[in-house]
């Protein structure tokens, strides 16, 4: 009877003793600082150059594949999607970041919020028009969600 008992009383221990070390390593992930936005944003926004490229070609093919297309549109709707709260403010350009984010996104945070949902509104109608497959529209789709990213880097990035 004794050993059973006391068997319980260490599993729980050890099991309320791991559930605030979960919690812990958890937080930092939600309230990233500067480098680890900065370093996600940029992994975001290479994610979508690298599928805008890859849809781009796919589209220069007399039958382009559906299967390249919705997953490159798909890939560039989920990455839009997460961006718009990476820009914490001082995460700019500064003497000690890397980074191409220009001070006018926190002096002029409406402006750069809005181009933000233009691009997840655009690249979500990408997504939708490639796993609808007519190519035309695909075609037209991509180009406003290309126009999305052009308006923004104008205004909000610096030139490399
Ligand atoms: C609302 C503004 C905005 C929109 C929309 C936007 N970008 Fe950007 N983009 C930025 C900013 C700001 C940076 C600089 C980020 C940094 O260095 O911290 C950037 C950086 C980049 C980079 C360089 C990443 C690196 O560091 O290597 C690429 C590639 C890129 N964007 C592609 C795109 C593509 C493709 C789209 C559209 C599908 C897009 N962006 C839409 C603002 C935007």
């Amino acid at each position: 009877m004794a050993k059973p008992a006391v068997r319980n009383l260490i599993r729980a221990i050890l099991l309320t003793a791991a559930l605030p070390m979960t919690a812990v390593a958890a937080a930092p992930a939600d309230v990233p600082g500067a480098d680890a936005a900065i370093a996600a944003r940029q992994t975001g926004f290479k994610k979508m150059g690298g599928a805008m490229k890859a849809l781009k070609l796919e589209l220069q093919n007399p039958v382009p594949a559906a299967s390249v297309m919705i997953e490159s549109a798909t890939t560039i709707a989920e990455a839009a999607a997460g961006q718009g709260k990476l820009f914490p403010a001082g995460s700019g350009i500064s003497a000690t970041l890397k980074t191409a984010a220009l001070p006018a996104i926190w002096t002029d945070r409406a402006t750069f919020d809005t181009q933000m949902a233009t691009l997840v509104t655009e690249s979500a109608r990408l997504a939708v028009a490639a796993k609808a497959g007519d190519v035309a529209a695909i075609k037209a789709q991509q180009a406003s969600t290309g126009a999305a990213c052009g308006a923004c880097h104008r205004q909000f990035r610096a030139e490399s």
